[in-house]
């Protein structure tokens, strides 16, 4: 089984990946590490305690940065996953999880300490807690296993503006030094995930099937996400869904085969109109050396194409099994 710290700021494409990751008989959640992004770190700890507890699972909850680096913060997008990022829930049961004390960036650090060479970091928030976590342990990339990030983008635009995407340029500086740290790092960006739509009647059909309130929920939420996405794609007006962006990097992780990689050295703009970009070099042949780009900058595997229809029935086969409880 593979050791996953799940890093993450639900929203409800991290919700979608969080259950399929505790449906998945191959994949093991060791803690869930909460950052600010969608929502803000409070509500992403709600969240995810939430969410482990009415799927009766009993998983270290930590709460992280609540901030950016250096940028200065800004505002939760609630029209997109909902002001409490689960599509405005209209109640919630009561639940008696509680809060890992620990600081994301320390719980990262501590269980990679405890299980050298086991753990999965699968981060799909921005990246400020594992950024704060290489600050506390320098040998961190040595520690962990590999780390899958969902975020950035090569060739397709950006969404939050013309070329980054919003976990990256929600904290560009942490971003590059993620990139930057030399652990075996795999990008999952919009290249792939603008590729892989989940439909809403898919939801409805897990709500009928398991009749739970943790796919009840679900359900609610990705209605939320997915009017939002019709809102701005005619493909999805015509055929609710949404794009599962957080789903694809645990996909990779059980099934890399589904992906095409390329690898090449990935920086971060951090300034200006490249704020938050995540720049690829492509080719082997810079005519003039650039600093930044030299051979201590380390490899990043980047998905660039994917088999859509393949990670729709691995979701599906592990959401629709008998892991509800
Ligand atoms: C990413 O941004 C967030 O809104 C989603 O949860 C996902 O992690 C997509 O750009
Ligand atoms: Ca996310």
């Amino acid at each position: 089984k593979f050791k996953v710290i799940y890093d993450t700021d639900p929203g409800v494409d991290d919700a979608m990946a969080l259950y399929f990751a505790l449906a998945h008989p191959d994949i093991d959640v060791v803690g869930i590490t909460t950052t600010f992004g969608n929502v803000t770190v409070e509500q992403a700890a709600t969240n995810a305690l939430y969410l482990t507890a009415i799927a009766n699972r009993e998983v270290p909850v930590t709460k992280g940065v609540q901030t950016p680096w250096y940028k200065a913060p800004g505002t939760p997008p609630d029209f997109i996953h909902g002001g409490d990022g689960l599509g405005n829930l209209p109640s919630r049961v009561a639940t008696s999880n509680q809060l890992d004390p620990r600081s994301s960036a320390q719980f990262i650090v501590d269980m990679a300490r405890a299980n050298p060479g086991e753990i999965t970091l699968v981060a799909v928030g921005p990246l400020g807690n594992l950024a704060t976590a290489l600050k506390l342990e320098p040998n961190l990339p040595e520690l962990v296993r590999e780390v899958i990030i969902m975020g950035g983008t090569v060739i397709e635009p950006g969404n939050v503006s013309p070329v980054a995407e919003a976990n990256i340029w929600n904290d560009p500086h942490a971003a590059d030094l993620v990139f930057t740290a030399g652990w075996k790092l795999t990008m999952v960006g919009l290249d792939v995930t603008h590729k892989v739509v989940t439909e809403l009647a898919f939801f409805k059909k897990l709500a009928e099937h398991h009749k739970h309130i943790a796919t009840d929920t679900l359900h609610h939420a990705v209605e939320f996400y997915a009017t939002f996405y019709s809102g701005l794609h005619a493909h999805l007006a015509l055929n609710p869904g949404c794009f599962a962006h957080d789903l694809l990097a645990f996909i990779y992780l059980v099934n890399p085969e589904l992906f095409t990689i390329e690898n090449g050295r990935v920086r971060v703009g951090t300034e200006g109109l490249s704020q938050g970009q995540t720049m690829m070099n492509r080719r082997d042949y810079i005519a003039y050396p650039h600093p930044g780009w030299g051979a201590e900058i380390p490899s990043t595997q980047v998905c660039m194409q994917v088999d859509s229809a393949g990670c729709l029935a691995v979701f599906e086969k592990a959401l629709m099994s008998n892991w509800l409880k």
